[in-house]
């Protein structure tokens, strides 16, 4: 296994004379071990890890300087969201939101200014899909960066590197983790150059992750495979559940046939997840409240990715940072719940399902 190095500084023989290790803002072999074992994983040559999903993207936008321009998807995760117009709106860097399915609406945006195009696909919680080759012919021969967050399919499902994204961001919080007991971020990618200036930024910023984080992600990732095939499995036997149930309205789960992106998911991703979000027929908030709360097997709680099932209330949970007008526009309604399946047994899943819904 590897060691926990509980350490904050290390010894050197002489001044500067060390063995790569000088100070665990800068490097830590616990965290070394981390960081190699997710650019193995994601397919690219260095990883670097954060305290937490929000530091990595943090980092990456650290990139940038004001007056650049940066386009993103109209159901970004609101935090993602709360970061770029309520932090970096004030240092003069500028966001576009659109409906990033129609890479038409992307293209429309992209002008000599921008420097970054911000995708998540899934998307939370939509769960629509967004064509990474087809988002990278549109940065191709421009300077412009292509990020992924890779945090709902995980690289099982899918790496965005290969699929010609520049960087591919994590919270490992969710499936790489998979035990809903750590915070963390992380980057990985390709590029040397681009590798150096965000290692820079890390170290600068110091937004790194402790030693035992590293460790209980690196155990996570030991089982990230077997987790990810019970997570599909129960995923798609809860949303045909759902999509036959007479009190569900409408299901949102890429591995349906009608799914709007159904083609898409199926080229860039193994498999379909397990999350989904469902609007029931009576949509009012109170009726979505009443669910969640009758729900005794999943867990009412912010999050997703873990082997236990949660239940989530995005408009008044993880997407309350957007404006109600914004989050209805993308299908975000009062109505709505989100669920992270998790890998219990199947009919516990769907027995709790129905008493809940009724
Ligand atoms: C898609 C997505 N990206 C980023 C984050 C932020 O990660 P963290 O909570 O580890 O800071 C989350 C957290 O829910 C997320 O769902």
């Amino acid at each position: 296994m590897p060691p926990v190095y509980l350490t904050s500084t290390y010894v050197q023989s002489t001044p500067g004379g060390h063995k790569g290790y000088e100070y665990s803002r800068t490097h830590n072999p616990t965290r070394t071990a981390l960081e190699k074992s997710l650019a193995s994983i994601e397919d690219g040559t260095t990883g670097l890890c954060f305290g937490s999903g929000m530091a990595a993207i943090d980092a990456v936008l650290k990139l940038l300087e004001p007056g650049d321009e940066v386009i993103s998807t109209n159901d970004l995760y609101g935090g993602s969201y709360r970061l770029f117009t309520k932090v970096f709106a004030h240092y003069g860097i500028r966001f576009h939101f659109v409906d990033m399915q129609n890479p038409e609406a992307v293209a429309e945006k992209i002008n000599n200014k921008t420097k970054l195009i911000w995708v998540e696909t899934p998307t939370n919680p939509m769960l629509n899909i967004v064509d990474i080759q087809a988002i990278h012919k549109l940065t191709e021969e421009k300077e412009i960066l292509l990020a992924v967050d890779n945090t709902f399919a995980s690289p099982y499902l899918q790496q965005p590197l290969t699929l010609g994204a520049d960087i591919v961001m994590h919270s490992a919080t969710k499936y790489l983790g998979g035990h809903s007991d750590v915070v963390l971020g992380a980057l990985v990618v390709r590029d040397e150059q681009l590798a150096d200036r965000l290692a820079f930024i890390q170290n600068a910023s110091g937004a790194v992750c402790g030693p035992m984080d590293a460790y209980l992600v690196l155990r996570g990732i030991k089982t990230l495979h077997v987790r990810m095939q019970r997570h599909c499995e129960n995923g798609k036997d809860v949303a045909t559940f759902l999509a036959n149930h007479p009190n569900v309205k409408k299901v949102y789960w890429p591995g349906f046939e009608d799914h709007p992106n159904h083609n898409i998911a199926k080229t860039q991703m193994k498999d379909f997840g397990g999350m989904l979000s469902f609007v029931p027929v009576d949509d009012s908030l109170q009726a979505a409240t009443k669910i969640v709360e009758n729900l005794k097997v999943f867990t009412l709680a912010e999050s997703l990715g873990g082997v236990e099932s949660l239940a989530g209330h995005p408009a008044s949970m993880t997407h309350a940072s957007i404006p109600k007008e914004e989050r209805e526009k993308s299908g975000v309604v009062d109505g709505l719940i989100r669920l992270s399946v998790g890998i219990e047994d199947i009919d516990d899943l769907i027995t709790d399902l129905q008493q809940a819904i009724g």
